[in-house]
């Protein structure tokens, strides 16, 4: 199912320009987040533990987005750390007090294993919320961190896909089931398939903002132009309401002069909307998973804990919680 992330094979010396010949511009965009931030600083120094130092903090406090937020996560590539994005920023988010709710709509499973839902056997699962109205609420489960909860995918979800062409409004099947859970969360994290699918389309028609990780490695860039069209053509035709709201850059190297470049391109490119946090490579952040365990209950002080938690604080600024 995954597309593969070409990035094999690059040397640190290696330094190419990276270009985004079919990304459009969002840096017009007047959204409250671009509106209301000072610039950024393009390119930063890394510190030694790898990740550049956040940029202080803006001075007089943001306007938080309102509550409950929608946020798909996607990113057609294969590979770039969209569940593990989704995983631990939801994670955090709960940490925080925000009720949060991630739901699984990668067949794969990635996410509901990742925080610890064994998903072979579910009785209901996002196949049957998708494809035979089963009720959000009857596939939530709640995981280990207090204030978390999924709605975990399982392999048949994969079938939804071809299931759902000849379906009756195909694309708002997660939009109406979303619907009527959303009382009872701050957030809701949708993690995406790798593909452009109608799972996908499902996902962006649900949210009102669009979260795409960026991994810092060489073609990051490549098919985020598709990305953007295909958010635009949602727009368009089904949910007036979406915008990509953030970009984060994750799989941070300090070690290569490639990182720090792309993520000089993506805020060249996105300007605001890029989190000042970039999130590291580390070994911790991949074993986490297959001990079912967000990062910052499998080792809480680690380098990926205090990046995810530093994104979350980001992500809801300015919003006040719902929940205890
Ligand atoms: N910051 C990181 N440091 C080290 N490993 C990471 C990091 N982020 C993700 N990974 C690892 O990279 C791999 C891909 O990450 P992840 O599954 O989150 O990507 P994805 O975009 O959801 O993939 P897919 O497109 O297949 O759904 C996983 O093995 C994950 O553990
Ligand atoms: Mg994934």
């Amino acid at each position: 199912m995954s597309m593969s992330s070409s990035s094999d094979g690059l040397s640190p010396d290696t330094t190419p320009s990276i270009v985004v010949p079919d990304a459009p511009s969002l840096r017009t965009d007047a959204s409250p987040v671009a509106a209301s931030h000072t610039p950024a600083p393009v390119t930063r120094a890394a510190a030694p533990g790898g990740v550049p130092d956040p940029a202080p903090a803006a001075e007089t406090p943001l306007p938080g987005r309102p509550l409950p937020r929608v946020i798909a996560v996607a990113n057609q590539k294969g590979g770039v750390g969209k569940t593990t994005t989704t995983v631990n920023l939801g994670a955090c988010l709960a940490e925080l007090g925000f009720r949060t709710l991630v739901i699984d709509l990668d067949p794969q499973g990635n996410a509901s294993t990742g925080l610890g839902i064994e998903n072979r056997g579910l009785d209901t699962s996002m196949y049957h919320v998708i494809m035979h109205d089963v009720p959000l609420e009857d596939c939530v489960e709640p995981s280990a961190v207090k204030n978390l909860f999924v709605a975990p995918a399982s392999l048949d979800l994969a079938g939804a896909e071809i299931e759902l062409v000849p379906a009756f409004s195909r694309e708002n099947r997660l939009r109406r089931a979303i619907e009527s859970v959303l009382d009872d969360y701050d957030y809701v994290l949708i993690d995406c398939p790798p593909s452009l699918g109608l799972l996908t389309v499902n996902g962006l028609n649900a949210a009102t903002e669009v979260l795409v990780p960026i991994q810092c490695e060489y073609y990051a860039l490549e098919g985020l132009g598709q990305l953007l069209r295909n958010v635009d053509l949602v727009k368009r035709n089904l949910n007036p309401r979406l915008e990509v709201s953030t970009i984060v850059c994750v799989m941070y190297d300090a070690r290569t002069k490639l990182a720090d470049q792309v993520v000089h391109e993506v805020r060249e490119h996105f300007g605001e909307k890029v989190c000042r946090t970039v999130v590291p490579r580390t070994v911790r952040l991949s074993e986490a998973p297959s001990f079912g365990q967000p990062i910052i209950t499998f080792d809480p002080t680690s380098r990926g804990a205090v990046a995810y938690r530093e994104v979350a604080k980001e992500v809801s600024r300015g919003s006040t919680r719902r929940s205890g």
